[in-house]
């Protein structure tokens, strides 16, 4: 028996069907012509994702390993003996702060607390007095849910003559990058977050001529080295390793729902369902830990009411088969976070907002605290039944 919930967390997602079908495609080798097409059509697909008016100006590899993989392989394979300055305001930042440490003996750090947003002079004036050769920075910072701003610190890196290299790990399929307008040099994700697939891929995009410098440094992994990547993906049309072919199957179906949809529209609808969720959760009167103008579309950072546990109020909702994610790090105990991406339906953020209502009340009256932060919610929102999704799909 197949439990199942509805994910409303940043990834990992509900699939859609089309990809529990992809997943168990046919057998295939992946040094033959079969692979060799299968990736193709992924990485003109991926490309596609991106707002990029040259395409053939760009490439894409893709690796068998989560996002942390792709963040691995850019950061070890593209700053050679130069410095590299990661600015950091949360948790990935600060992951990536640690990776690189491993293998870029010159990493500078400039962080920021969580969720606070950076000081562009403060970045400026850093980079007049240290010569910094790659500036890495998270997009969507998913701690906080902040989206870090892309143009303004590609001009930066630009003016100052840095590769400008981004974590996108979390917004990539649900937020408009302009590579271009950006000066982006590479960019990772993974499969499973906004593009909607099963965990274990991930990708980095990058301008051809960056991928083709790689080839002139030392490598640093044997796994992760980009340049590796890149030289398979341009003489082959392959990976260097054996790939986790079935995942490739379902990325392919992910990437062709997309583009069937449409990039820009179905940006625009994870957007509206962020918003419904947003517009739902203050009727309850609860409170956002940053203004909606900089949260990315895929995710809603709350803060946990007084009186309320945050476990208690994930095991509540665990119970009516709704996952949510607890703040993390300095976080902890004090917000709790609601994803927005994947296979959710109008009716199961209805089905949630329902849900959370009943379950905020609940714990509530069990702390026997006054009934300040709910009291004013709509008596018309009843519990609705779960949504027909759990008995559609349950395998035996
Ligand atoms: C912004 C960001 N970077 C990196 C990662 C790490 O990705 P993974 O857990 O897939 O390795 C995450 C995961 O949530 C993320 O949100």
């Amino acid at each position: 028996m197949l439990t199942k919930y509805l994910l409303f967390t940043p990834g990992p997602v509900n699939v859609a069907e089309t990809l529990r079908v992809a997943i168990s495609k046919e057998d295939i080798c992946h040094r033959e012509p079969d692979f060799d097409a299968l990736l193709r059509s992924i990485e003109h697909k991926l490309i596609s994702l991106f707002q990029i008016r040259k395409q053939t100006r760009y490439r894409a590899v893709v690796i068998t390993g989560s996002g942390t993989a792709a963040n691995e392989a850019m950061l070890s394979s593209v700053v050679g003996k130069g410095a590299i300055l990661i600015l950091s305001n949360g948790e990935f930042g600060g992951r990536l702060h640690k990776t690189s440490l491993i293998h870029n003996k010159r990493t500078h750090l400039i962080e920021m607390p969580w969720g606070t947003a950076f000081d562009l002079n403060q970045i400026e004036e850093y980079l007049s007095i240290h010569k910094i050769h790659v500036i890495a920075m998270v997009h969507h910072e998913t701690c906080s849910g902040m989206l870090n701003p892309l143009p303004q610190i590609g001009a930066i890196a630009k003016a100052h003559g840095a590769l400008f290299v981004v974590d996108g790990v979390s917004s990539v399929g649900a937020e408009a990058i302009d590579m271009e307008t950006s000066n982006i040099a590479f960019v990772s994700s993974s499969s499973s977050k906004a593009i909607g697939s099963y965990p274990g891929l991930s990708f980095v995009v990058g301008r051809k001529k960056h991928f083709k410098k790689l080839k002139h440094h030392a490598a640093k992994t044997t796994y992760l080295n980009l340049a590796t990547f890149y030289a398979f993906l341009k003489n082959h049309s392959q990976t260097p390793n054996t790939p986790a072919v079935p995942l490739f199957f379902a990325l392919e179906q992910a990437l062709t729902d997309i583009l069937r949809e449409g990039v820009i529209k179905r940006y625009a609808r994870i957007k509206a369902r962020a918003d419904m969720l947003r517009v739902g959760m203050r009727r309850l009167n609860l409170e956002f830990l940053i203004d909606d103008a900089d949260m990315c579309a895929i995710l809603t950072t709350v803060r946990v009411p007084p009186s309320i546990s945050v476990r208690d109020l994930r095991n509540r909702l665990r119970e009516k088969s709704i996952i949510i994610y607890e703040g993390k790090g300095c976080f902890a105990g004090k917000v709790f976070q609601v994803g927005n991406i994947g296979e959710l339906s109008d009716y199961d953020i209805r089905y949630f907002l329902a849900a959370l209502k009943e379950v905020l009340l609940t714990l509530q009256v069990k702390a026997a605290e006054p009934m300040a932060a709910v009291i004013s919610m709509p008596a018309t929102v009843a519990m609705l039944p779960a949504p027909n999704l759990f008995q559609a799909k349950v395998v035996s």
